[in-house]
């Protein structure tokens, strides 16, 4: 169980990523809403979550490399006003030139009733519809509906789990419209490689989950290597570079699948331990050129 998941608040981390996600939608509603010939732009988020989230306070000493915003909201004395942060569904709510609808999918159904209170906040002003289920699922249902021309409609899907929870066919399934950008977090440090040990004794639900995620067996090709021991026999080791191996890799498969990938952003925890990569995908260059200026920025002078 992931702490999200446990107290439902997030590290300071997510406004990095939330930051990301906002610069993108606004740069792209306000090309959208001078498309005469497009019927409709959406932004559909696949785990949208409660809509607000409490940031996780951290003490100072676990990190003197805290960022001046980070450390006035761990010592705040309104902890109404700076322990709490707007979430994706806000962050996509409150830009200047509206998407036509908004798409909410969350699987709690606490949080799907968080969701369904801020679409009555909105009414009149947003065009809201709040899915509780499978996000796989309802991402079907929404590609591959009668009422939605991929020729004509476009969206914004923002897939942000927090584990292995979308697997290489959904992506498949985006990419195949040709009218969908999408944002999704790849959770190396998270989830992914929890999986991997380094003497690749992976056991069967173990490899048909990785095997799922990717959309192929070649992972284990790429990560692993054939390595002397001591004795002098032969066994297996997981690579040094692993994290890097898997990044480069499903980033040539989004680009092959949609078109452009552009370098990802790396998010990690306040401690600098990796968290995730935040990636964009999609079949438009000029999107493309504009995810890739915001995922790039400031990234130079972490490394
Ligand atoms: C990382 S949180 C989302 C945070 C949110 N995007 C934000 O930035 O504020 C992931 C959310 O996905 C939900 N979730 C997990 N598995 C899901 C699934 N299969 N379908 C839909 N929602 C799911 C969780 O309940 C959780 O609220």
């Amino acid at each position: 169980m992931t702490s999200y998941n446990r107290d439902g608040k997030v590290g300071p981390w997510a406004r990095e990523k939330l930051d990301c996600l906002g610069r993108y939608l606004r740069e792209y509603t306000k090309i959208m809403k001078k498309q005469d010939w497009c019927r409709g732009y959406y932004y559909f988020d696949a785990f949208a979550g409660a809509g607000r989230n409490a940031i996780r306070q951290l003490e100072k000493k676990d990190n003197p490399n805290l960022l001046p915003l980070e450390i006035s909201s761990m010592h705040s004395n309104d902890p109404e006003e700076l322990s709490y942060v707007n979430g994706s569904p806000f962050v996509a709510l409150d830009i200047e030139h509206p998407f036509s609808k908004y798409f909410f999918v969350e699987k709690d159904h606490h949080r799907a009733n968080e969701l369904r209170s801020i679409q009555r906040e909105y009414a009149g002003s947003r065009n809201i519809e709040v899915r509780e289920g499978d996000a796989n699922q309802s991402i079907r249902n929404f590609l591959f509906d009668k009422g939605i021309n991929w020729k004509s409609c476009r969206a914004v899907m923002f897939l942000d789990p927090f584990g292995m929870q979308v697997p290489w066919s959904t992506i498949e399934a985006i990419a195949s419209t040709k009218g969908v950008e999408t944002i999704l977090n790849l959770p190396v440090g998270m989830a992914i490689q929890r999986l991997l040990p380094k003497s690749g004794d992976i056991n069967l639900a173990q490899r048909e989950m990785l095997n799922s995620y990717f959309g192929s067996a070649e992972w284990e090709e790429l990560l692993y290597e054939k390595a002397e021991n001591l004795f002098g026999d032969i066994g297996i080791t997981k690579a040094r570079d692993s994290g890097e191996r898997l990044v480069g890799w499903y980033r040539k498969r989004l680009k092959k699948l949609f078109g452009f990938a552009p370098s990802p952003r790396l998010i990690c925890n306040t401690k600098g331990s990796h968290l995730y990569y935040l990636f964009f995908a999609g079949p438009n260059e000029t999107g493309a050129k504009i995810a890739a200026y915001i995922l790039n920025q400031g990234q130079a002078l972490r490394r």
